[in-house]
């Protein structure tokens, strides 16, 4: 029998408990963020991974889903879901990236290739079946784009409004162009991404329901890329997962995952978990090098990759937590950086949107530095797709194309 989850206050020292579909985004005793808590109850490990592969030939709605195939290790609905066949990724193998990194084993988990483009269906499908479960009728997000594009589209699929908050004329016209394919009414805010997520969460209607990444049930259906890449790796971990951090809700979602997963003994060791931050968009990586222990904001976040152009991550203790907890690493690369493997990862045929790249060069770095063996086992997450972001693609190349004509 599967036990109810509940939310319970992520701050290890708090722990205040919470109804599952109580709302709350914030712990009332000392606000900071909320977690799903769940038991797969009496199911053994090799019942659970065997239930979870027989799923894949199924076509039933839940099994058919990356995410809800995983549905022992998440909230339970009797209702209706919101899902458009998320997850189901491949692992691609990246090689001439790999030399231009210098290691030998390397992997692209391309969550990219999503419905909407990025990582962030997986997150919505969990997030919009618990709005719709509350009987929301309009949700809502601050975003840099492609969090607005998975918003608006499931939103669509749910049959609510959606609203969405960008930092005006910062994300790009391919993101802003989905959120409006979709019928989200777009609010432009000037300033960056922090601004917009404080408008928007200060916008009081508490009819609303907000799916931002510091929503518990975005984090959940996010988790499950890793339930889904251990599967893909024969439950055996590799060395090394490197991730762009952001508002660092993802990292957050698979430190979760890792910690779920041990705990449930479908894994004996984890990955060490890497976070790659933009140089100008940088707070965590500055924390980790500096040894403090309170986050300092960076105040005029500057950077190409425009998803995680955000100076003051709101799940930063929780993506910490996860690096300690896997003994990974954070680190930061240039926007030059980022450019040159942006275009290896092209180079392979796999191709993705700058903030993605981060983590190649993140692995770069850290092979040049020493803190990464050449023979290591290393698995990146391209978080979006290629065609998120063609501006920056037609700019990089207008050079060339001058020369041609
Ligand atoms: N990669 C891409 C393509 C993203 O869109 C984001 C975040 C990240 C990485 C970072 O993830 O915030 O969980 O650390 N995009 C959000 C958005 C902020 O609004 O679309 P994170």
């Amino acid at each position: 029998m599967k036990l109810q989850s509940f939310l319970r206050c992520s701050r290890r020292d708090c722990g205040r408990t919470y109804e599952l579909h109580d709302r709350a985004l914030a712990c009332a005793s000392c606000g900071d963020l909320l977690e799903v808590v769940v038991d797969p109850g009496e199911s053994n490990p090799s019942e659970l991974k065997r239930v979870w592969r027989e799923r894949r030939t199924s076509w039933d709605e839940r099994d058919a889903s990356g995410v809800w195939r995983f549905r022992e290790l998440l909230p339970t609905y009797g209702a209706e879901i919101v899902t458009m066949g998320e997850g189901n990724v491949p692992l691609v193998r990246g090689s001439k990236t790999a030399q231009w990194a210098g290691v030998l084993d390397l992997r692209f988990k391309h969550l990219g290739w999503n419905p909407t483009g990025s990582f962030k269906d997986l997150g919505m499908t969990a997030g919009m079946t618990e709005a719709k479960f509350t009987g929301a009728t309009t949700v809502a997000c601050a975003s840099t784009g492609n969090t607005a594009a998975a918003l608006a589209a499931y939103a669509a699929k749910g049959g609510m409004n959606a609203r969405v908050y960008l930092p005006a004329g910062q994300a790009s016209a391919n993101k802003l162009a989905q959120a409006l394919d979709f019928g989200a009414e777009v609010v432009q805010i000037s300033g960056s991404f922090d601004r917009a997520l404080d408008e928007m969460l200060q916008g009081t209607d508490r009819n609303v329901y907000f799916l931002n990444s510091i929503n518990p049930f975005r984090i959940e259906g996010q988790k499950t890329a890793m339930f889904e890449l251990m599967e893909q790796c024969g439950w055996q971990p590799p060395d090394y997962l490197v991730v762009p951090g952001g508002n660092l809700g993802n990292s957050s979602a698979f430190g979760k995952a890792f910690v779920e997963l041990k705990r449930f003994g479908l894994i004996d060791n984890v990955p060490k978990m890497v976070i790659v931050q933009a140089e100008g968009a940088n707070p965590l990586a500055r924390m980790w090098r500096s040894g403090r222990t309170e986050l300092e904001a960076v105040a005029m976040p500057e950077t190409v990759a425009t998803a995680i152009r955000i100076g003051n991550p709101r799940s930063w203790r929780k993506a910490l937590e996860a690096v300690r907890f896997t003994g990974g690493t954070v680190t930061d690369v240039t926007d030059e950086e980022i450019g040159e493997a942006k275009a290896m990862i092209g180079r392979d045929g796999i191709g993705c949107e700058p903030a993605s790249a981060t983590t190649l060069a993140g692995i770069r770095k850290l092979q040049q530095s020493g803190e990464i063996d050449k023979d290591a086992k290393i698995v990146a997450v391209l978080t979006g797709h290629v065609l998120k972001d063609t501006e920056y693609i037609i700019k990089r190349h207008e050079r060339l194309y001058a020369q041609a004509v």
